[in-house]
């Protein structure tokens, strides 16, 4: 069988670096692996949509900014097929049948679709397309056959939720659909990146966020000004490392060969910690130090997004030729869909043949 990839993200702002460290990093590894046949990426306008139905200009205006993301990041249109999800209608058309084997509680009982509900204040008025945003999403996965569907942590009752989907579908019309796996980040501080608050997750509405498109004095700003322990005023006092996201992203980034180009009196990141608890090492340095290995895996990234915000019309001709990639795919996938759902009444010679048979042996 072969090996397929689908994945994306709500074109709903920029990415940050939690979207790095959590998928889009290990995306371009993946791409640059060789090891799959397909790779779909998708701008997931549709279901950015459930929650902002009034304010589509957000949306329209942010596609651009995921593909400058994507292609900075080193996602390749000639690897890696890159579109946006309302082009392709068969998705919706999927989306459709798909909701006829899905109860409600089922979708109620979704851990991410619930914390999201209460998030945004929707408990007294769940819009209906917001609540089945999970079975769109399982058509997004299935339309393309993909296997592998590398995604955040948060993302692991998505595909829980399509993986019941393919198999009540396939158990009812018969085998047609593949059942993907989840493949979520090695490293579990990446999987969730705090704010530079301090805060749980990176969130545009909190303002913790650094962007991939942030200038180096952006950065640097904000990784001055990152939350650490509260408690450690002075460089003498034993600091903490518990919630203190400098080291959080320590973690995240750096690795042994940083400390010998950036700080070389350590000589790995567990010396930089104990120093840390015992007392004596200041906050400003750490904060420099990883200021410099965040700076130097950005800095390509937003060389290569200078050169791509000139090619802005290239990058739609991207999008609308992936587009028309995607496209051709999941119709093929919708075709074996009808024809197992026996709703591909024109297709089907037998069956017309068949009934006429019976029709005229009837009036005989
Ligand atoms: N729900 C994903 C997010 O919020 C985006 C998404 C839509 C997606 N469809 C998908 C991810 C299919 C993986 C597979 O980021």
């Amino acid at each position: 069988m072969s090996k397929i990839i689908l994945t994306g993200d709500r074109p709903t702002g920029k990415l940050h670096l939690g979207h790095y460290v959590g998928s889009l990093k290990r995306r371009v590894e993946l791409q640059n692996s060789g090891e799959y046949d397909k790779i779909f990426i998708m701008i997931a306008d549709a279901q950015a949509l459930t929650d902002n139905a009034d304010n589509p200009e957000k949306i329209r205006q942010n596609i651009i900014e995921v593909a400058l993301d994507y292609l900075s990041c080193g996602l390749d249109p000639a690897k890696s097929t890159l579109f946006i999800q309302s082009q392709i209608q068969e998705l919706t058309e999927l989306s459709f049948y798909y909701m006829n084997l899905v109860t409600l509680s089922r979708l109620e009982r979704n851990p991410t679709v619930k914390t999201e509900i209460k998030m945004r204040n929707f408990e007294t008025s769940i819009p209906v397309g917001f609540l089945t945003y999970p079975i769109s999403q399982a058509a997004d996965i299935t339309a393309f056959k993909a296997t592998t569907v590398p995604v955040g942590e948060d993302q692991l009752p998505m595909i829980e939720q399509c993986r019941e989907i393919v198999r009540r579908f396939n158990f009812i019309y018969g085998d047609t659909l593949v059942e993907p796996e989840a493949l979520i980040p090695q490293n579990e501080v990446c999987c969730r990146l705090p704010g530079t608050d301090g805060k749980a997750k990176m969130s545009k509405s909190l303002g913790n966020c650094i962007y991939l498109s942030d200038s180096a004095d952006e950065v640097r700003t904000k990784i001055m000004s990152m939350f650490t322990d509260p408690n450690h005023l002075k460089i003498t006092d034993p600091g903490s490392l518990e919630g203190n996201a400098v080291f959080t992203y320590l973690d995240a980034f750096c690795r042994d060969e940083h400390f010998e180009r950036f700080l070389p009196e350590y000589a790995n990141l567990d010396e930089l910690k104990g120093h840390y608890q015992r007392g004596g090492l200041g906050d400003v340095k750490v904060k420099k130090f990883l200021n410099a290995i965040v700076q130097e895996e950005l800095e390509p990234i937003r060389a290569r997004r200078k050169e791509l915000e000139k090619q802005i019309p290239e990058i739609y001709d991207i999008l609308k030729k992936g587009s028309e990639v995607a496209r051709a795919a999941a119709a093929d996938t919708m075709s074996e869909v009808k024809a197992a759902m026996k709703i591909n009444y024109f297709d089907d010679a037998a069956l017309i043949a068949e009934q006429a048979a019976r029709f005229a042996e009837k009036s005989e």
